[in-house]
C-alpha cells in the first residue's frame, strides 16, 4: 500500500511537471516579452523627431525639384506622341503643348532664381508611371483606331498631375509670402487646365468617336 501510494505521489508530481510542460505559459511570457521588446524597434519616431526640422519652404523646394524633373520627362515624351497620334488635331495639341512646356520650364528656373537655387530636378516615380502607361499604349495600340483615345487619356493623367502639382505649390508659395514665385506658377497652372479642356473636347469629339467607328 504504502508502495503504492508512494508511486501515486510520483505519478502526480510527473503529472504536474508534465502539464506544466504541456502548457505553454513560457512561449506566452516569451511572447509578450517579445511584444515589449519591439517597442523600442518603434524608435524609427526618433528619424521623424528629426524631421521636424524640415519646413514647409524645404517641402516648396522639393516639390518644386519634383515638378521640374516631370517637365523635363513631358518635353522628351510630348514630341513622341504627336508622332504616333493619328488625328491632325491632335498631333497639333501636342505640339502646341510641348511649346508651352518649354516656357513652363522657364519659370521654374525663374522661381528657383527666387530661392536663390540652381535649377535641379528630384526623380519624380508618378510621371514615370504616368509616362510609362502611356508609352505602353503607343506600343500596343500601334496601328489600332483606338491609338488616338489612348493617347488622349495618358495625356490627360498627365495634365491632371501637374494641375495637382501647381496647384499645390502655388498654395505654398502663397503661404510662404512669395507672391512672384505664386504668380509664375499659377500662369502655368492656368495653361495646363487650359491644355486639359483642350483634351477634352478632343475626347468627346472626333477622336473617340473614330475609334468606336473602327
Ligand atoms: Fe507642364
Ligand atoms: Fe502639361
Amino acid at each position: 500500500m504504502a508502495r503504492r501510494a508512494a508511486a501515486r505521489k510520483t505519478a502526480k508530481r510527473a503529472g504536474k511537471k508534465s502539464t506544466t510542460r504541456r502548457t505553454p505559459p513560457r512561449k506566452a511570457a516569451t511572447a509578450r516579452r517579445s511584444t515589449t521588446k519591439r517597442a523600442p524597434a518603434r524608435r524609427p519616431a526618433a528619424g521623424r523627431t528629426a524631421a521636424k526640422d524640415k519646413t514647409l519652404h524645404d517641402l516648396f523646394l522639393d516639390t518644386l525639384k519634383d515638378i521640374y524633373y516631370a517637365e523635363n520627362k513631358i518635353l522628351k515624351a510630348l514630341p513622341k506622341m504627336a508622332k504616333a497620334a493619328h488625328s491632325e488635331d491632335l498631333r497639333a495639341a501636342f505640339e502646341k503643348h510641348w511649346e508651352q512646356t518649354e516656357g513652363q520650364v522657364d519659370r521654374l528656373e525663374q522661381v528657383f532664381a527666387l530661392l536663390g537655387q540652381a535649377p535641379k530636378g528630384k526623380t519624380c516615380d508618378a510621371i514615370e508611371g504616368i509616362l510609362d502607361e502611356g508609352k505602353e499604349i503607343m506600343d500596343e495600340y500601334k496601328g489600332c483606331e483606338a491609338l488616338d483615345a489612348g493617347l488622349l487619356a495618358a495625356a490627360q493623367a498627365v495634365e491632371h498631375y501637374e494641375i495637382s502639382r501647381y496647384g499645390t505649390l502655388k498654395a505654398w508659395a502663397e503661404k510662404l509670402g512669395m507672391d512672384e514665385a505664386a504668380e509664375l506658377l499659377d500662369e502655368t497652372l492656368q495653361e495646363e487646365h487650359q491644355t486639359d479642356r483642350d483634351l477634352t473636347v478632343l475626347a468627346e469629339g472626333e477622336v473617340n468617336s473614330e475609334a468606336m467607328a473602327a
